[in-house]
C-alpha cells in the first residue's frame, strides 16, 4: 500500500512541475500525453499498481488515486488558461483602452495658393471661362511685342525682368532672348494666335519680377489672366464680370473700385482695388484689348473687341483669409500651411 501511495505522490509532483513548465500549447499537450494519455500515460501505469494493494486498503488507495487524478486535471486546466491568456493580444501587453478616440493620421493638404486657384477656376468656369495654359519661360514676342510693349519701353529693362542666359547657337546665329514671364498676359497672345474669335479664357500661373521682397511683394507670384473677345464687347461687360467675380470670391459685401490707368495692351485701362483694413489695395489691372494687340494676332479690330484683366492671386487669397504678409505663402511653415 505505501509503495502505491509513494508512487502516486511522485507522479503528482512530476506532473505539477511539467504542467507549470510548459511554455506553449505544444509543450503542454506533450505533458498531458505523458501523464494523462489514455493508453500509455503515467497515470494509467500507476493505476495498474492498484491491483496489488491489499483488499482492506483498496478503498483508501482508490480514493487517494482519484484525488490525485483530479488534482492533475486542475493543474492542467490552470496551465492551459495561462498559455491561452498569454496568446491574447492586450492581456499580456500594456493596457490598451479601445474606447479612446483614435489618433488621426497627419494628412498633407493642398497649398493655400493651389486651393485658391481651384476655387478661382470654379467661379470663372460658372461665368463661362475655360482654362488656358502657357509656358513660364517666354520669348519677347509673347511677353512684350505682341502686347504692344515697344523695344524702348521701361517694362523691358533687363533690371525689371528675369532674362535667361541664352548662349549663341553656332557661328553668326544668335538665340532669341528668353525670360521668365513677367505677366500671364503672354497667354492671351498664345490663345489668340491659335484660336479664331470668340474666345473666353482664363490662365492661372506663376509670374516673375525682380521686386524687393516685402509684405506685399515677392519675386515670384501668381496671376489669373482673363480674356474675352467677341463682337460688341464693352467696358460695362468688363466691370460686371470683375464685380461678379469679386463678390463670388470675397463675399457679397466687398467694395471694389476702378481707377483709370495705363497698360500698353489695353485702351482704356483701369486698375482694380478692393477695400480692406481701412484702405484700398490693388488686386489687378484690366482694360479693353488694344486694337494693336488684336491686329498682332490677326484678329480684325473693326469686327471684334475684347476685355482682359490680370489679377494677383496671392493678394486675393490674403484678403480672403486675412493674411497680412505674402512671404507666409513661401516660408513653408507647416503651422501656417496647416490652417487651410
Ligand atoms: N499684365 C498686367 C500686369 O501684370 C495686368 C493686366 C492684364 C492689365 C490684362 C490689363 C489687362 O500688371
Amino acid at each position: 500500500m505505501s509503495d502505491f501511495l509513494t508512487e502516486l505522490d511522485e507522479l503528482a509532483t512530476a506532473a505539477q512541475r511539467a504542467f507549470a513548465a510548459a511554455g506553449d500549447a505544444d509543450e503542454l499537450e506533450a505533458a498531458r500525453v505523458e501523464f494523462m494519455g489514455a493508453k500509455s500515460g503515467r497515470v494509467k501505469d500507476v493505476q495498474k499498481g492498484l491491483g496489488g494493494v491489499p483488499k482492506e486498503d483498496k478503498p483508501a488507495a482508490g480514493k487517494r488515486f482519484n484525488e490525485v487524478k483530479q488534482q492533475l486535471q486542475a493543474w492542467f486546466d490552470a496551465a492551459q488558461e495561462r498559455i491561452k491568456a498569454a496568446a491574447v493580444p492586450g492581456k499580456s501587453e500594456p493596457f490598451f483602452d479601445f474606447t479612446l478616440p483614435g489618433r488621426a493620421p497627419r494628412l498633407g493638404r493642398l497649398h493655400p495658393i493651389t486651393q485658391t486657384i481651384e476655387e478661382l477656376k470654379d467661379i470663372m468656369g460658372r461665368l463661362g471661362f475655360s482654362v488656358a495654359d502657357g509656358p513660364e519661360i517666354e520669348d519677347e514676342r509673347h511677353n512684350f511685342e505682341a502686347l504692344n510693349i515697344p523695344h524702348d519701353h521701361p517694362a523691358r529693362d533687363p533690371l525689371e525682368n528675369f532674362y535667361l542666359h541664352t548662349a549663341g547657337v553656332g557661328a553668326g546665329q544668335k538665340q532669341a532672348p528668353m525670360l521668365l514671364r513677367s505677366q500671364t498676359s503672354t497667354v492671351q497672345i498664345r490663345v489668340m494666335e491659335n484660336t479664331p474669335p470668340p474666345v473666353r479664357i482664363i490662365a492661372l500661373g506663376r509670374v516673375y519680377r525682380p521686386d524687393e521682397v516685402d509684405r506685399t511683394h515677392y519675386p515670384m507670384f501668381h496671376q489669373m489672366e482673363g480674356l474675352l473677345v467677341d463682337r460688341h464687347v464693352t467696358m460695362a461687360d468688363l466691370k460686371s464680370v470683375l464685380r461678379l467675380f469679386a463678390s463670388s470670391y470675397l463675399g457679397a459685401d466687398v467694395h471694389i473700385r476702378f481707377r483709370p490707368s495705363f497698360f500698353p495692351f489695353t485702351e482704356p485701362s483701369v486698375e482694380c482695388d478692393y477695400y480692406w483694413n481701412g484702405g484700398w489695395t490693388e488686386f489687378g489691372g484690366a482694360g479693353m484689348v488694344d486694337p494693336h494687340v488684336l491686329q498682332a494676332v490677326g484678329y480684325d479690330p473693326e469686327q471684334f473687341a475684347g476685355f482682359a484683366f490680370g489679377l494677383g492671386i496671392e493678394r486675393l487669397c490674403m484678403r480672403r483669409h486675412h493674411i497680412t504678409d505674402i512671404r507666409e505663402f513661401y516660408r513653408n511653415d507647416v503651422r501656417f500651411l496647416h490652417q487651410f
